[in-house]
């Protein structure tokens, strides 16, 4: 990408959860912007969004509306980036695109900057971000890969409300003032109702049984690790709980490592916050991981259940580092 001081970086989606989410990290990180333009629906058409405090038009997505852009910020669903990244690139955008569009295209580099930074620069024209139950679990454990050999990995997630949008978000919220007041909860985010629930059900099943959350897990991990020897089985599940998603995982290492180790090089990690003082009541939650974009990685200990086992517990706000912290890093890799 050609050096400037300044970028035009469109957003497209820019009403959503993950949209919202961009405008507030683009102006924390103090990202050079020239032109902000949000995009959206026809439906969002004489709304505004507010950027560092200032308000912008949000414009209907259309194929026209990429010219001079440098940077498009892709979050409205797989089907609008399928359609409408194309013209971005032509434009002559670098798309980075949080949908699962083109995660497992070839010719599409999958990035999370902590785990393969290198793979940014192989890009032609389109950088996906990763699922993000799989960013934050990857975070946690590329400093263990690199130390031990990852080959087996066992995980069961806890996801949270908002990982399915601002819809969803408010549903719960829906359900928890109705239930206050003796009202029927509404449901049409979730296959059930979230509230005093947890639903093991994320995404649409597949043909072997998991589901295309868990096989996002799977797939994701090993095109990133440049690894297709690293196994991934993934149970993932909805949780009430609006901001962050954690995760229990079990690792199966090619050596041995030890708990104290694994501590040691997590302390030390990027992007990592190790809150790992169960004495003390010290262990990561959703409720003190949202809002930050460090992914909290504690209840480190030897696995009982087989030889070179390492059990953790992860909790990251998906919203964040799941989604709009980890492209932006990817932009600002690029603009470097
Ligand atoms: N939520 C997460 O934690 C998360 C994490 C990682 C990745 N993602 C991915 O990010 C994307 C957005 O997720 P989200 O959670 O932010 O969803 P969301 O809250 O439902 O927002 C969806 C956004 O897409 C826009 N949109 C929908 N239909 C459109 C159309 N026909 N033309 C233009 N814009 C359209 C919406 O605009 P209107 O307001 O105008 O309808 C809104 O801005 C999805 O691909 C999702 O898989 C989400």
């Amino acid at each position: 990408m050609t050096k400037k001081s300044a970028y035009n970086v469109a957003i497209v989606g820019a009403t959503g959860a993950v949209g919202e989410t961009f405008l507030n990290v683009l102006a924390e990180r103090n990202f050079p912007i020239a032109k902000l333009l949000p995009l959206a629906s026809a439906r969002s058409v004489g709304k505004n969004v507010t950027y560092a405090g200032k308000d912008y038009p949000i414009e209907e997505l259309r194929h026209d509306s990429f010219k001079d852009i440098d940077i498009a910020l892709f979050s409205a669903g797989a089907s609008r980036s399928v359609e409408f990244a194309p013209s971005a690139v032509k434009a002559g955008a670098v798309v980075v695109d949080n949908s699962s569009a083109f995660r497992m295209d070839k010719d599409v580099p999958l990035v999370v900057p902590e785990v393969n930074p290198q793979d940014i620069f192989t890009h032609k024209g389109i950088i996906a971000n990763p699922n993000c139950t799989t960013i934050i679990m990857l975070v946690a454990l590329k400093p263990l890969y690199d130390y031990a050999k990852i080959t087996r990995v066992i995980v069961s997630s806890y996801q949270s409300a908002s990982g399915a949008g601002a819809k969803a978000m408010q549903e719960l919220t829906d359900q928890a003032k109705a239930w206050a007041s003796g009202k029927p909860l509404a449901v049409s985010a979730f296959a059930h109702q979230l509230l005093f629930n947890v639903i093991p059900h994320v995404d649409v099943f597949t043909d072997n049984g998991y589901t295309k959350e868990e096989m996002k897990m799977y797939n994701e991990t090993r095109k990133m690790l440049h690894d297709d020897n690293v196994k991934v089985s993934a149970t993932c599940v909805r949780v009430p709980v609006l901001s962050a998603h954690s995760e229990a995982i079990t690792i199966e290492t090619a050596s041995k490592i030890t708990a104290s180790k694994a501590r040691e090089l997590l302390s030390k990690a990027p992007g990592v916050k190790l809150v790992d003082e169960p004495d003390k009541r010290s262990y990561p939650m959703p409720l003190f991981a949202a809002g930050q974009d460090l992914c909290h990685v504690g209840r480190i200990r030897e696995d009982l259940s087989f030889e070179n086992g390492l059990s953790l517990w992860v909790s990251g706000d998906q919203l964040r580092k799941g989604a709009a912290t980890n492209a932006i890093q990817i932009a600002e890799e690029l603009i470097k």
